[in-house]
């Protein structure tokens, strides 16, 4: 079937990886003309509502398969999505997931299967529908998601894939801020161009709380050269802002939901003890062992002469820079080098000993009071495969972790290429109050890695706690962090008891490297209404979608590492407020029934499972690469499918005819 082929043809453009295909589909490219594509990114205190739009017509004499597809940050979540023919809406419906795949198996059984969603790049996922069009007709897809913006580095930053794949007539991306705090910087970016050159399609301002992007290039503007007729844009948008910060806090309170920022600046630095444990094992040699390297010695250049540290080699067994933790000194700090421009790699994966060996080093040096009194502890942990010798059972290793470390300083779990158990370390990373990270294997992996580290470098407070009046709060997310490092932020929400109470006070307590620190934020909901009255600007509830948000991360955090009950507790509890709050989250699906076949026909928005990508083959590959065990598909098949798909085939693409 035509439509069939015409689907194939783009997919396999998505994936950029037939030049011959490509050009066939630059002469049919005309048939369907993109007119309009608008982003539209509304933030009210760091909370993202973006809305995509695009239109276009179908020039053809015949029916026509038009495809939409957007990339949207993996943070995000889609909260709506609508498509409308000649005038007619068909709305998307966020639903719990197993409804949703069982509608959709029926679908494929009966092989009217169209789009699925996924595929992702570094930060990104991909939200792809397709949908016939009649001749002559239009079709307007809308998608909407929202996304809580998180401070790096002294700056939130808002990411916009652009890739519009043709001229369009009116395009334009459009971006209000709203921050009660006043902006204290605003910048635009794209990847694809320097400013100078697209100097008047880029207008950026800001002033006391608000802010405006806009970048909307004529058509003139996007061709790649005078006479081409093909696009400039196609990469990033960029958008990073931060605000003032005259008080380390800051509270806001709407409809009964408080958000609380928290970000004090200008405190010394919490000297840190740091282990890095390094995999060694023979996959890391070559050019992931020098990019490790290089990360290093970068490191080693920027670290203060307050902080301890050590390097923990392991590949089949376990070797140590030096037997103890030691003081950054200038000598010291020479030696490190020369040790680390030595590394070799060789041999297995013991990712248990080499972990337990730098977590008893700390420990023994805080025993034993080596190492300052009030300084802090860090692990960092770099590997590039799974666990292979000594004990390599990952729910034993991380128990074994979990006893040695016992609560007392986080663990960091960077893993370095694609071929790891990504879920075993976020899972053991989370449950020690760290996260994990994926280091991509490319070009820029060394930067990657120091780019990590100087999220964590400087830690200003530890055992941080906020505190609210006794009885006063409900529904409080996470309230206690075991680091403070700058450039970040802490957020805390929940919902006040008495929405009619005048006033209340919180508290934030932590020890800084001098003393003990209260910072006290006394709340006047009088002034409050009076700062937040700029209805207009701000979309009323973001503060309970704020919460709802931050909630179901927090949730879907926690059960990574829950069993039985309480893990069921967790999953009915972020399920409810996915329901509630539309969000697709990995437990609910949106589900778009289109108009073709109103009884079979749907798209189904899905966010990756469990414990992030870990199962997603797609995930972590540069774009338009396959996996090494890519796979049956399906998107292209309008024909009847050859066997029933396992859901890892699903999100396959067949590339390879
Ligand atoms: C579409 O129809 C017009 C007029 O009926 C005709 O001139 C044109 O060749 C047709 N195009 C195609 C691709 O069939
Ligand atoms: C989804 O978007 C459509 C079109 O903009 C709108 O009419 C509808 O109310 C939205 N649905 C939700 C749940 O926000
Ligand atoms: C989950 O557990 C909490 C406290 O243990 C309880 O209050 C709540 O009702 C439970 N929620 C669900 C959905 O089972």
């Amino acid at each position: 079937m035509a439509s069939a082929h015409w689907s194939c043809l783009i997919l396999a453009l998505l994936s950029g990886l037939s030049q011959q295909l490509e050009s066939f589909l630059e002469e049919k490219v005309h048939d369907i003309e993109v007119y309009s594509t608008k982003i539209s990114c509304k933030v009210t205190s760091r909370f993202a509502h973006n809305v995509v739009t695009t239109k276009a017509v179908n020039q053809a004499n015949a029916s026509k398969e038009v495809s939409f597809d957007v990339e949207l940050p993996k943070t995000a979540f889609i909260t709506n999505f609508t498509l409308t023919i000649d005038g007619v809406t068909y709305p998307g419906n966020v639903k719990e997931k197993e409804v949703a795949k069982k509608q959709y198996e029926k679908a494929v059984s009966q092989g009217k299967t169209a789009g699925l969603v996924k595929a992702s790049g570094r930060k990104l996922e991909k939200f792809t529908v397709s949908v016939n069009v009649a001749a002559g007709s239009k079709v307007t897809f809308e998608l909407t998601y929202e996304e809580l913006l998180k401070r790096h580095k002294g700056k939130y930053e808002m990411y916009l894939k652009v890739q519009p794949k043709q001229l369009v007539k009116d395009f334009e991306i459009e971006a209000d801020i709203f921050e009660p705090q006043g902006i204290s910087m605003l910048n635009a970016e794209a990847s694809f161009i320097t400013n100078d050159v697209l100097g008047s399609a880029l207008t950026k301002s800001f002033s006391g709380k608000k802010g405006h992007v806009s970048f909307k290039p004529n058509l003139d503007q996007q061709r790649s050269c005078p006479v081409c007729t093909d696009s400039l844009l196609d990469g990033d948008f960029i958008i990073t802002y931060d605000v003032n910060r005259v008080s380390p806090a800051n509270v806001q309170v709407v409809n009964g939901y408080f958000v609380h920022f928290f970000a004090p600046e200008g405190l010394p630095m919490v000297p840190k003890n740091v282990v890095f444990v390094i995999d060694v094992s023979g996959s890391m040699s070559g050019r992931k062992l020098q990019q490790t390297k290089d990360a290093l010695l970068k490191i080693l250049e920027d670290i203060k002469e307050t902080d301890y540290l050590n390097f923990i080699l392991f590949s089949g067994g376990v070797t140590t820079w030096k037997d103890n933790l030691v003081q950054a000194t200038p000598e010291n700090i020479e030696e490190a080098r020369t040790f680390v421009r030595g590394i070799e790699a060789a041999g297995m994966t013991n990712i248990n000993d080499g972990l337990l060996r730098g977590i008893s080093m700390l420990n023994k040096a805080r025993e034993e009071n080596t190492v300052p009194e009030r300084s802090t502890s860090i692990v960092i942990m770099l590997t590039d495969g799974d666990a292979n010798t000594g004990e390599s059972n990952p729910s034993k290793i991380q128990e074994n972790v979990r006893n040695a470390i016992n609560g007392k300083f986080p663990l960091y779990n960077l893993g370095f290429g694609k071929y790891l158990n990504h879920n075993f370390l976020e899972s053991m990373a989370l449950e020690n109050n760290g996260f994990a990270r994926r280091i991509y294997e490319d070009s820029d992996a060394n930067l990657q890695l120091q780019g990590f580290y100087e999220e964590v470098a400087y830690p200003l407070l530890t055992d941080v706690e906020v505190e609210y009046p006794q009885n006063a709060i409900l529904d409080l997310t996470k309230n206690t962090y075991q680091h403070f490092y700058d450039g970040s932020e802490i957020v805390v929400a929940g919902r006040l008891v008495d929405e009619d109470m005048n006033n209340f006070k919180a508290d934030v307590k932590g020890h800084g490297a001098i003393n003990d620190l209260t910072f006290t934020e006394e709340v006047d909901m009088k002034e409050m209404e009076k700062a937040l009255q700029e209805q207009d600007y701000i979309f009323g509830n973001y503060i309970e979608r704020l919460w709802a948000y931050l909630t179901i991360e927090q949730l879907l955090d926690k059960r990574k590492n829950a069993r039985g009950d309480e893990k069921e507790n967790l999953t009915a509890q972020a399920l409810d407020l996915s329901l509630k709050y539309h969000f697709v989250t990995p437990l609910t699906s949106m589900v778009v029934t289109k108009p073709e076949d109103f009884e079979n026909q749907m798209d189904i928005a899905d966010k990756p499972g469990e414990g992030g990508h870990g199962d997603d083959p797609l995930h972590g590959l540069p774009d338009g690469q396959l996996p090494p065990s890519c796979c049956t598909l399906l998107l292209c098949g309008w024909g009847p499918p050859l066997h029933h798909p396992s859901p890892r085939e699903r999100r396959c693409h067949l590339l390879q005819h």
